[in-house]
């Protein structure tokens, strides 16, 4: 047996106990006569104490050699501690040790093993399992898993049934990249790594499974982020016979238990906006709603002047940003900088100053006078002490540009709580989306959502109008959900291809087999994916993904640790019969 305990719980009701630890040496200290060692494992910290009056000698000399994170095997009798931790849950005791085995002696850690340690990304990175060693990294593990298993629970009980789906698969289309996979057995011949389960949930239906949900792996080869990886966890789900309002209720419960069950927190019926008004009054289709500053369209009130800057935009904008009347010129010339930045792109900005007496102070005074002002105080609810900020341009990039203001100002006004939590719907996304460089249309969400039936006739006319019947769940600013109903028959599935330029034969050729499968009797059917990374991560009160996987990729999409992605052998080459093209 190697330990009759966990280093975390031992207590003032063992005093007297012989016990048998095992674990790592996190510290000691050494004062001649008496030795303190820290031991820790998973679930916490035991002292151990050698003393030279009570322990062997041959233990006590043992003691001395002990580096840090050696792996050592203890006995010895709980004592009551002279100096109490009341931190620690073990802080009222500690071992006076009688025997000592080292199990595995250790190399000095590149960076120390504590919760605030001095060692940077990279290097924790490439040892990434010392870095799990520490509170942080450990506690977000087991957070997940925590979530993992409510997310099980939650909809097991509501007769989910988790199903695999296969990982060597033919692309599908979400939008990114796919990673392929060469097969030797199939010359010159791929697989693809699912960017998503979609086609195999939706034939899982055909199947009459009902209700299927798998906590997945995804593969997308895409531009890399803090919240993004180009492996990731989905909670995969789909139900049959739904539309979709059954779809959000049950989410939305799912979401509701699992802010109760990990946080502690009630949430009311979660908001629904459309994707229109999100746009318009965010900015930004993945709003941050714990905070106000909403847009306020300015046009009318802003372009009947000489001011030609305004006179020329499609759109002027603004935001009333509470208690920022206060600013100096040099934190609003600091911010006026901030916007034109290239990742901004501003080409300048307007602010208005609501003073205390409700006038306005602007710096366009020589063009607007205090009822324009006050128009614009009104459309963007200003209050004394306020500032307005305001940009103008063409609509959509202005939009993003003020939507960027809003976030970074609600970040320096530290009105993102980690610990308060905002979910919501947006709903009725547009079924296609135009790409400005090919100019042909894509979908927005995939090619197997559904158009809404009312807006069917718009595809021919204005397919840019044509709203989805899909919607994304929105918590504290970021996307962690999103799905659709799907289109269940041959026929619409084909006429979207065919939107989505796809001739016929390329159809059949890669999505043949879906269609196939609707002419044998598939039920309506829809459903959603939560990215869990992203869930878990905002849930444990942060926004990068990476500190919630056990081992992520870097930003160039590398291991560190294992230093992947690698060359492989000319021999391995010719039996996948690939050959290397050397420029
Ligand atoms: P979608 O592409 O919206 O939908 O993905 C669902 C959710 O997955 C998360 N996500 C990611 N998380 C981390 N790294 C990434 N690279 C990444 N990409 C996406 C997001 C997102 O909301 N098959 C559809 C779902 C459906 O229609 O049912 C799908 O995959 O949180």
């Amino acid at each position: 047996m190697y330990r009759s305990h966990n280093c975390g719980e031992l207590n003032a009701s063992n005093i007297n106990t012989e016990v048998t630890l095992a674990g790592w040496v996190q510290k000691s200290r050494d004062k001649g006569f008496m030795n303190w060692v820290d031991l820790r494992d998973r679930y916490g910290i035991t002292q151990l104490i050698f003393d030279e009056s009570r322990t062997d000698k041959t233990v006590f000399e043992l003691a001395k050699t002990l580096g840090r994170e050696f792996v050592i095997q203890v006995k010895g009798t709980v004592i009551e501690r002279e100096a109490k931790n009341k931190n620690i849950p073990t802080g009222e005791i500690e071992i006076l040790v009688s025997e000592l085995t080292i199990l595995n002696a250790a190399l000095t850690p590149p960076f120390t093993i504590e919760d605030e340690t001095d060692g940077g990304e990279d290097i924790r990175m490439k040892y990434r399992y010392l870095d799990i060693r520490r509170n942080p990294v450990k506690n977000s593990l087991l957070f997940r898993h925590k979530v993992a298993m409510e997310v099980r629970k939650y909809l097991s009980d509501l007769d989910f049934c988790e199903v695999e789906t296969p990982y060597l698969i033919k692309s599908t289309p979400e939008g990114a990249r796919d990673f392929v996979v060469p097969s030797r057995m199939n010359e010159g011949q791929f697989y693809a790594l699912p960017q998503s389960p979609q086609t195999f949930k939706q034939l899982l239906m055909v199947g009459g499974m009902d209700k299927y949900f798998q906590i997945v792996k995804c593969f997308r080869d895409e531009d890399l982020r803090a919240d993004r990886q180009p492996e990731f966890t989905q909670i995969d789900c789909e139900m049959a016979f739904v539309e979709q309002e059954d779809i959000l209720n049950v989410f939305e419960g799912l979401t509701r238990h699992l802010l109760k069950e990990l946080k502690g927190i009630e949430v009311d019926k979660f908001p629904r906006i459309t994707y229109d008004y999100a746009m318009k009054t965010y900015g930004n289709d993945k709003p941050d709603i714990r905070f106000g500053m909403k847009f306020g369209e300015l046009n009318e009130f802003a372009k009947h002047k000489d001011f030609p800057v305004f006179n020329a935009a499609e759109l002027v904008v603004g935001i009333a940003v509470p208690g920022a009347g206060n600013y100096t010129r040099k934190e609003i010339d600091g911010l006026i900088d901030w916007v034109k930045r290239p990742q901004v792109g501003a080409s300048g900005m307007v602010y208005a100053k609501c003073n205390d007496d409700g006038t306005f102070k602007s710096s366009v005074d020589k063009f607007y006078d205090q009822d324009d002002l006050g128009n614009w105080g009104k459309i963007t609810g200003a209050q004394p002490g306020d500032m307005i900020f305001v940009l103008s341009g063409p609509a959509d990039k202005t939009r993003a540009q003020l939507s960027a203001l809003r976030m970074e100002l609600a970040t320096r006004l530290g009105l993102r709580n980690p610990e308060e939590f905002a979910p919501l719907w947006v709903v009725d996304f547009p079924l296609l989306e135009l790409d400005e460089e090919s100019g042909r249309y894509h979908a927005m969400h995939h090619p197997f959502t559904s158009p809404k039936p009312e807006d069917m006739a718009l595809l021919e006319t204005d397919p840019g109008k044509v709203r989805a019947n899909a919607y994304d769940m929105v918590l504290n600013g970021n996307e962690i959900g999103g799905g659709s109903i799907r289109i269940h028959d041959k026929a619409t599935q084909q006429l979207m291809f065919k939107y989505l330029g796809f001739t016929e034969e390329e159809a059949k050729a890669q999505f043949g087999f879906l269609m196939d499968a609707f002419q044998f009797g598939a039920p309506p059917h829809g459903g959603l994916a939560f990215g869990l990374d992203r869930l878990v991560a905002i849930l444990g009160g942060q926004e990068t993904i990476r500190d919630f996987i056990a081992f992520p990729k870097n930003n160039s999409g590398r291991d560190v640790m294992i230093d992947a992605p690698a060359t492989i052998d000319e021999a391995q080459l010719k039996e996948l019969h690939i050959k290397i093209a050397t420029v």
